[in-house]
């Protein structure tokens, strides 16, 4: 990783345009460009929520690289920009899986046990609401109804939908997945 935690230190000369050349570069043109024009605003710091939106929206989540170049080029302390990555739930500190598992925590799945299909799902992968997976399979979510209620309760992993899942059927289910993503890489 760059050396880049602290934005605030006087580097001179050809060593704060390497800096921020590298910084450039990491988060890409267009991104470099639409801080370069928030720092021509007032209060340019007040921008960095919209700036870590554009981030994620290019690169799919938030690098420590990521958040140490945003750091560099908007001039403001490495911690404040991790504080605020860390603090707000939509942004993601980590690469999406190859699939997303969906769990409905909507009304009618919960009462019907979604609760316990995820911690099972959780147990299974090691992973918390929004992690991903260590092998890069999976990336756990929860969601609002998915307007399949009749078939509570109801996990969609990738485009495909799961009914009337039970705890004890989820190793089965999650295996499908890794086999396919094993083969993919073959
Ligand atoms: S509440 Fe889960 S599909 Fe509607």
């Amino acid at each position: 990783m760059m050396d880049v935690h602290s934005p605030g230190k006087s580097v001179d000369g050809d060593g704060r345009q390497a800096v921020v050349a590298a910084a450039r570069a990491a988060l890409g043109d267009a991104i470099a460009q639409f801080i370069d024009q928030c720092m021509q605003r007032p209060q340019p710091a007040s921008h960095l929520i919209a700036v870590l939106h554009k981030v994620q929206a290019q690169h799919g989540y938030l690098s420590a690289e990521h958040l140490d170049a945003v750091a560099q080029l908007m001039q403001v302390p490495a911690a404040k920009v991790a504080g605020v990555a860390s603090f707000y739930h939509f942004f993601r500190l980590q690469p999406r899986g190859k699939y997303s598992v969906n769990v409905c925590m909507g009304t009618a799945c919960y009462v019907k046990g979604a609760e316990r299909v995820a911690q099972r799902i959780m147990d299974e992968l090691g992973v918390g609401w929004g992690e991903t997976s260590k092998d890069g399979v999976f990336t756990l979510e929860g969601s609002r109804c998915l307007g399949t209620c009749g078939l509570a309760p109801v996990v969609m992993i990738g485009d495909e939908v799961h009914a009337n899942v039970t705890p004890e059927q989820v190793p089965r289910i999650l295996e499908k997945y890794i086999r396919a993503a094993r083969e993919a890489t073959v």
